[in-house]
């Protein structure tokens, strides 16, 4: 007799011959090109993740979801699954209509059949599904500033799944995982939902779950999209990887989830307890401030760290999945292992590393122990995470014309290539224009593009560990702060201000352009008939004035040192 968890979950694929014919009358349809988060709902979608769920969801099932977690025909849905589009979108499609949906490479993966249209009240979905109106929270910056401004709805009919290049072998739909499970006659399965690498506690508490559920388990990491700043799915899924080999053989195994997350803590843990149970499992762990999102922008958190144990246990039965509480596991130093904090009331010492003291150490190259993790995980993300000194950097220079940025850039530069150890890439102001925004004038809109094209290449560089050093004008406080956010998700930005005055500047008038300027003959001049915005907190400002290019060229040098971005 074949279990209840285990039997086929209905898909939304048509067949192959289907799909053939499907994708060439699709080519005729308006198409819309998926966010990568709709790919990742679409995905769960067709292949029953998202069960009972037939498309995106309608404004009436909309409705539901957000005013008190049902679609509208009473089927528990804490999420709404929505596919939001630009107006300019909404325009050409009317219900009744259908549209083709398309991967960000134009391969056509789905037809929906649209049957509503309508522009949300985003603030009610905020509160209602988040628990505040507040973008501090992901999910709701998401709502309000990537999500578009109108919704459609209607049923899906899927023609082929999203590709996935990267860890094919170990993405699993629900209906290969029941399988899997049917095969190896695994009957209770305990789901461990994880966006974080795991470390030894983690270990030690999903195997003691699976142990008390008398179940086999899951490690069922999420791929899909997770918090912003999170550590990215190929360095965490080669730690899981390492982490597998310390189950006993045969209880455990990994298979990756192409979910969006939302964050969405309480809720949210309903919608994961869903999933899994499509996904073929009996039990599920839950934690303390399960999928929470930190802080809000009070600093305090978006939700009591019990509330989604709370929700989740009121709905366990309807959802069809037990819930295990999740015990926090601590190393205790004298006896040498790992045991549920609650248990140790014997005074013994505890041992424990947070998260952020754990990405201190990585910074600093420091020693993380082994009581704390595996060797291998540990190795992975130093590779990712290489000390501060070994990491890429930009350093940015900006100042008048002829305030002796390019010089001191070009000295600094040498200087760096004679220590060695990481390449260097100067992106001088004039070099600039020559090579990469020669058809660029001087207007605001010109500067601000010249800017953000030395911006990007900047930030591929520090991505990519090497060190960028760049010495345009910058005049635009604005455009620097761009600058500076897009670097700094990869590495140190470090803004330098050559503060040589403009008298000073127009003194030197190294290349007579000063005396155009005055003359009229040279508009929109810096200075002169175009505007500068001081950096009012620069890492370090230079006065040039009267002191050798080679001591200021030594002065960001030791910034750097002082910065830990160059071994001292
Ligand atoms: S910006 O504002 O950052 O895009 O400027 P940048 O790319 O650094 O280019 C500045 C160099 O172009 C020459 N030049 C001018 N500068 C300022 N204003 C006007 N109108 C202008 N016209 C030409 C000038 O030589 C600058 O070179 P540097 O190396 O800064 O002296």
């Amino acid at each position: 007799m074949q279990l209840p968890n285990l039997v086929p979950i209905p898909e939304l694929y048509v067949s192959y011959d289907s799909a053939q014919k499907l994708k060439v009358e699709a080519g005729e349809l308006p198409s819309w090109d998926l966010t990568p988060r709709q790919i990742c709902d679409l995905e769960l979608l067709m292949n029953g993740g998202f069960h009972p769920l037939k498309g995106f969801q309608t404004e009436a099932d909309y409705d539901g979801v957000v005013e008190n977690m049902r679609t509208a025909d009473g089927t528990l849905w804490p999420i709404p699954i929505t596919l939001d589009v630009s107006e300019k979108f909404a325009g050409t499609v009317e219900p009744g209509q259908d549209i083709a949906l398309r991967d960000q490479e134009g391969v056509i993966l789905a037809i929906m059949s649209v049957t509503d249209k309508w522009s949300p009240d985003k603030a009610r979905e905020a509160e209602k599904v988040f628990g505040a109106n507040d973008l501090a929270h992901p999910a709701v910056n998401y709502l309000h500033h990537t999500a578009g401004p109108v919704y459609l709805g209607g049923p899906i009919t899927g023609i082929q799944q999203p590709v996935h290049y990267d860890f094919k072998a170990r993405r699993d739909t629900p209906n290969e995982l029941r399988a899997y499970f049917r095969k190896l006659g695994w009957r209770r399965i305990v789901a461990f939902q994880t966006r974080n690498p795991l470390h030894r506690a983690h270990q030690e508490l999903t195997f003691r779950a699976a142990r008390e559920a008398e179940a086999n388990l899951l490690i069922h990491p999420v791929v899909g999209m997770t918090k912003p700043g999170d550590v990215d799915h190929f360095t965490r899924v080669r730690c899981y990887e390492a982490v597998l080999d310390k189950y006993p053989a045969a209880t455990t195994t990994m298979s990756l989830l192409n979910l969006a997350m939302r964050m969405a803590g309480p809720r949210e843990a309903v919608w994961h307890g869903i999933i899994r149970r499509n996904h073929g499992c009996t039990h599920m762990i839950v934690g303390r401030d399960h999928a929470g999102p930190g802080k809000n922008s009070q600093g305090q958190d978006f939700y009591d760290p019990y509330a989604a144990q709370e929700l989740f246990a009121q709905h366990q039965k309807e959802i069809g999945i037990e819930m295990v509480d999740f015990k926090q596991m601590v190393y205790v130093q004298e006896r040498a292992q790992y045991e549920p904090r609650d248990e140790v009331t014997d005074g013994a010492t505890i041992l424990d590393i947070s998260g952020t003291e754990l990405r201190r150490r990585l910074r600093e190259g420091l020693e993380i122990p082994e009581w704390f993790s595996f060797p291998e995980v540990v190795n992975e993300l130093r590779r990712r995470y290489p000390p501060r000194s070994q990491q890429g950097f930009t350093v940015f220079f900006t100042g008048f014309s002829g305030s002796g940025k390019s010089t001191i850039a070009n000295a600094l530069m040498v200087k760096l290539m004679e220590m060695g150890g990481r390449p260097v890439t100067l992106l001088d102001g004039d070099v600039v224009r020559k090579n990469l925004s020669s058809e660029l004038g001087f207007s605001k809109e010109h500067r601000d593009l010249n800017i953000r094209r030395i911006g990007f290449v900047a930030s591929e560089i520090t991505k990519n560990g090497g060190i960028a050093i760049c010495a345009p004008i910058a005049p635009y406080a604005t455009t620097r702060r761009a600058v500076r956010e897009e670097i700094e998700q990869y590495g140190a930005f470090v803004e330098v201000h050559v503060a040589t005055s403009l008298e000073e500047c127009e003194r030197r008038d190294r290349k007579g352009l000063y005396r155009l300027a005055r003359e009229g003959k040279i508009k929109e001049f810096t200075g002169i008939s175009d505007p500068y915005d001081v950096p009012e907190t620069p890492e370090l400002r230079l006065d040039t004035e009267n002191v050798e290019v080679d001591h200021c060229a030594h002065q960001v040098l030791l910034k750097l040192e002082q910065m830990g971005l160059v071994a001292g």
